[in-house]
């Protein structure tokens, strides 16, 4: 059995690994469609050696994809998912558009792949940096009971699309003329993802407090945020300080992450091993380390997570997600 897939947003950032990593896993594709904005129709696109024309949403909708997977921002899904819902598509998306719906399971296939019922029409991926955050911790929270959570992040450019990179690279050739981010990136870091919202957070921290909350299935867990864009591109970091309901003993949490699905664990300091974005990129697993119990609280951990959010923070979730629409019969 193959599928008819439409990547939407297939020349921007995400859509052009999730191309890659559809090919990578060798997915069941019978026709690509690949769909960008008015600027890029008639683009080709070489897929599973085969050249594909870029095509309008319009176009793509009368094609109606057995899945189609968004990538083209909030504002799109929002417009575009229930019309392609309507024609008989599966729709994965990767934007914020509903990934706090209640109807809307927020997916990542191995914490909670099981939310995911036959009738659902419109998945939703976590954001980067949540997705990366709950790899690493559901599995300590099924054996210790997750309590409080502080997170401080420190996001590649990659995370914000073409432009944020192009503002990078300019500014490593001497080009400041163009900004996107509201300040120059290279030599500088911005506490800053996201519009500010009301209490003083940026949108950024609170879909990791809110997404974090609903794929764990804790809706009262304690989570405090703060995310840094830094001059890297390869991946999300993340220095997490996590307390729990038991105690423990570091060298069982070590085992825990070492068996868990999708952790690769990297803690030698002695020998300089750690996570970091120039290993994790192009990889698909959650890279953790520097595991270290708090000096003051038993039950408390710290530690450091790195993962390339164009993979497993984006495209390599949402493949990861049709594939079990596939092989448990949902599309
Ligand atoms: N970057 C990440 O790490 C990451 C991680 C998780 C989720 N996401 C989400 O994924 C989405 C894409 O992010 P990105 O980083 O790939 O952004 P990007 O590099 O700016 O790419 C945006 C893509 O959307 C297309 N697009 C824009 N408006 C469109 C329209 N009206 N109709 C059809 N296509 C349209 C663009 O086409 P053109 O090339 O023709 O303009 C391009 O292909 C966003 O919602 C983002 O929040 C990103």
């Amino acid at each position: 059995m193959k599928y008819k897939i439409a990547v939407v947003g297939a020349t921007g950032l995400v859509g052009q690994v999730m191309l890659k990593i559809l090919e990578e896993y060798n997915f069941p594709v019978s026709e690509l469609i690949p769909v960008a904005s008015s600027k890029s129709i008639g683009k080709k696109i070489v897929f599973f050696h085969k050249e594909w024309e870029v095509q309008g949403v319009e176009r793509a909708l009368e094609k109606r994809p057995d899945i189609a997977i968004f990538s083209a921002g909030a504002e799109f899904s929002k417009t575009y998912a229930p019309k392609f819902v309507k024609q008989g598509s599966v729709v994965i998306d990767n934007s914020s558009a509903w990934r706090l719906e209640n109807d809307v399971p927020l997916i990542v296939p191995e914490v909670n792949a099981d939310h995911i019922g036959p009738t659902d029409k419109i998945i939703a991926n976590p954001n980067c940096s949540t997705i990366q955050l709950v790899v690493a911790l559901a599995p300590l929270h099924q054996s210790l009971s997750l309590n409080r959570l502080i997170v401080a992040t420190y996001q590649s450019v990659t995370g914000s699309g073409v432009k944020a990179v192009e503002q990078l690279d300019n500014e490593r050739k001497g080009d400041y003329s163009v900004l996107f981010y509201p300040h120059q990136i290279d030599l500088n870091l911005l506490p800053h993802g996201g519009d500010f919202v009301e209490n003083g957070y940026t949108k950024e921290e609170m879909k990791l407090v809110n997404e974090s909350r609903k794929i764990l299935g804790l809706p009262d867990l304690k989570v405090t945020t703060t995310v840094v864009r830094v001059p890297v591109k390869g991946g999300h970091g993340e220095a997490v300080t996590a307390e729990f309901e038991k105690d423990f003993d570091v060298r069982d949490v070590r085992d825990v992450l070492a068996m868990s699905k999708s952790v690769t664990l990297q803690d030698n300091p002695s020998q300089n091993v750690y996570p970091m974005p120039r290993y994790a990129e192009g990889k698909d697993d959650v890279f953790v380390g520097r595991l270290r119990k708090d000096l003051f609280n038993e039950k408390t951990l710290n530690f450091w997570i790195v993962s390339d959010n164009l993979r497993k923070g984006a495209a390599t979730n949402a493949v990861q997600i049709a594939e079990y629409l596939i092989s448990n019969k949902f599309i």
